[in-house]
Parts: C-alpha cells; structure tokens; sequence
C-alpha cells in the first residue's frame, strides 16, 4: 500500500500545477479535458514527482511493481502524483470548488493497493459506503479504482482505493469517477457511516 496521489480541485489548475512545479519539482505528465454529457467539462492535469523513474532511487516502480527495499530496515515511499482539476461555473468541479469558498481543496487522496477487489469487500463489511457500485475498471491502461463516499472521519476528503500497472491515468475512468461525485455529499449525521468506530479500530468489529 502506497499513497500513489492526491486530487487538487481548485480555481485556477495552472497556478497550482506551477506551484508545485516550482516548489517541488513536480513536472507535468498529462493534460486532458473531461467532456460531460450536459456540456459541461472539467480540465485535468497530472504531475510527477521528480523521483518518479529515477533508477538510482531504491523505491523506484519497475513494470508498476515494486522493488525490494535494500534492507530490512530501509523505509522508502515514492511521493505522490499530484492530479488538479478545475471546471466551469456549473461543472461537477467548478460547483465543488464554489461550495468551498471558491477556493476549493483536496477532493481526495488515492491508496495504490494489491488487491482492490478484496479490499472493497472488506470495507463493505465494515460499513464503508463507496460512490459506485463496482469497481471502475480500465483493462486498455491496466487500472482499477473506486471512490468511498465522503468520509466524515476523514473530514470529508474521499478515500479512493486503486490498483495498476506502469501507465497513467484514464481518462474514460477519471470521467467516469468525476460523475459518481456529483451524488456525493458528507454524511450529516453525528455517527460515522460504519457502526461503531472505535471498536472497529480496536478489532472488534460487529461488537
Ligand atoms: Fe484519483
């Protein structure tokens, strides 16, 4: 399990890609414009860390697996791709930043896992809604991912699972993804979604 990005809705996609360009040395991977069915659409873009394919880093990702650390004690972690979007004024993006203050935020943060299918199920068990029904599969770019709903736990901030290979983004899945937020709304009430929350830290779930 890894963090493999962070998603950045915000006003202005091109003065946060620069920011973390310049502070981070980030660099642009991918451009693409998600068109939605009413006319709306949404513009995307991707960054790379600078480790990212750098062979002389232990961490590095070959063929999307990963290496083995050099020694047991090594802790390595490949920083997080960085993926912002803005919208227009009535997009699913544009009304999630204009519900913010204009300003917007992290609309969620993706965990790279090995087995999505198991794990969904897993957190199904537990209580953890999810904004689709099945996993968002793109078998032509080898990546499967799914969104929680807003995690009241997590301050709202979406948890999304994801399992792939060595390619980028999809940009059928990410349309797809986008379109499951529009529904998604932080739960009100004072519980979490599952039952009882510190009991499920502690292991005992269902007691
Ligand atoms: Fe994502």
């Amino acid at each position: 399990m890894r963090l493999d990005h962070i998603a950045y809705r915000v006003k202005n996609r091109k003065e946060t890609a620069k920011f973390f360009t310049n502070m981070f040395g980030y660099t642009l991977s991918e451009e693409f414009d998600i068109n939605f069915d009413d006319g709306s659409s949404a513009r995307c873009c991707a960054m790379s860390p600078p480790e990212k394919g750098n062979d002389r880093c232990p961490w590095v990702l070959k063929g999307g697996r990963r290496t083995r650390p050099p020694s047991p004690n090594t802790v390595f972690h490949l920083p997080p791709e960085i993926f912002i979007s803005d919208g227009d004024s009535g997009s699913i993006v544009g009304k999630w930043v204009k519900e913010r203050g204009g300003v917007g935020g992290i609309h969620h943060m993706a965990y790279q896992v090995d087995d999505i299918s198991g794990l969904v199920s897993s957190w199904k068990d537990s209580g953890i809604k999810f904004l689709s029904e099945e996993i968002i599969n793109c078998p032509e770019d080898d990546i499967r991912q799914i969104f929680t709903e807003p995690l009241q736990v997590s301050g709202g901030v979406i948890i999304e699972l994801i399992e792939r290979g060595a390619k980028g983004f999809c940009t059928k899945s990410v349309k797809t993804l986008m379109e499951s937020t529009d529904k998604g709304k932080v739960e009100k009430d004072s519980e979490a979604s599952y039952p009882d929350t510190l009991n499920w830290l502690l292991g005992r779930n269902g007691a």
